[in-house]
């Protein structure tokens, strides 16, 4: 596969400096700019085109939403080849590993191209809620942002050190996108940026008003700390984990795939 060999030729590891490393412990994230490089973006890009345009976006909610009417989705994110590279991209996987500084196991993987009216995600954070009156063990999400953001696009929006909160993901929901003090407004970042969060960070999506916009490509995948059972976010997530495994996506990381770490799925309310 011609991807393969592109990606790898970028899989050079990535050091991070020691204020970076205490930035993400502190504040509860970091900002990779460009991290990604271009032909990988390049790559993935026409991925996600084929993952919204064939409807196989819509296919995997309905997966989720009525697993006995559907069943599992006929393809899912981490078998489209570039994706299935990027969640275990050793530079990203490289990155993990300084942060976490533990094994970790894949939790999930999303793929958007988000439409130019896609309203605002009001404040959450995305910690995994049975868990999240202990937050000793790191789950983190990264936002890969295809073309970056800026003044076309919505913005990302976080709230500095709320990842030591003891909250519940929609504490803040009331707030909608407003302004918060101490914020931080992620608005502006070149194509193949990275945001590293703690996933008890609280964030939202901000629209940009009187803004027609674009396309905003998002993909995310998120990655829990082995030593605790996590709640499943999809009911196929066995499925999900067999396929990884299969496609041999890690082989050097036993715990990446591993059905071990993980609760039983329970429907959301
Ligand atoms: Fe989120």
């Amino acid at each position: 596969m011609t991807s393969n060999a592109s990606l790898l030729d970028h899989a050079t590891p990535v050091a991070l400096r020691s204020n970076q490393v205490q930035q993400f412990q502190e504040l509860g994230y970091l900002v990779l700019p460009g991290f990604l490089p271009q032909d990988l973006v390049d790559q993935i890009k026409p991925e996600v085109d084929r993952w919204v345009d064939d409807g196989l976006r819509a296919r995997s909610i309905d997966s989720v939403r009525n697993p006995e009417k559907f069943g599992v989705p006929p393809v899912m994110e981490l078998e489209l080849p570039v994706h299935g590279e990027l969640i275990t991209w050793s530079p990203l996987l490289g990155i993990l590993d300084q942060l976490i500084g533990a094994p970790y196991v894949f939790h999930h993987l999303h793929s958007d191209r988000q439409a130019p009216d896609v309203p605002g995600k009001p404040w959450h954070h995305d910690y995994e809620h049975s868990t999240q009156d202990d937050l000793s063990a790191t789950m983190i999400h990264a936002l890969h942002y295809l073309e970056g953001l800026d003044a076309e696009t919505s913005s990302l929006v976080v709230l500095p050190r709320s990842h030591r909160e003891r909250a519940d993901k929609a504490a803040r929901a009331h707030l909608n996108t407003d302004s918060l003090a101490g914020e931080v407004v992620l608005e502006e970042l070149p194509p193949g940026s990275t945001v590293v969060l703690h996933s008890a960070l609280f964030h939202a999506r901000r629209p940009r008003s009187d803004v027609s916009g674009k396309p905003r490509y998002f993909v995310d995948a998120s990655y829990c700390e082995v030593g605790r059972l996590w709640p499943p976010v999809k009911p196929y997530w066995r499925y999900m984990l067999r396929r990884a495994r299969e496609l041999n996506l890690a082989p050097d990381r036993p715990e990446l795939f591993a059905e071990r770490n993980f609760s039983e799925y329970v429907r959301p309310a």
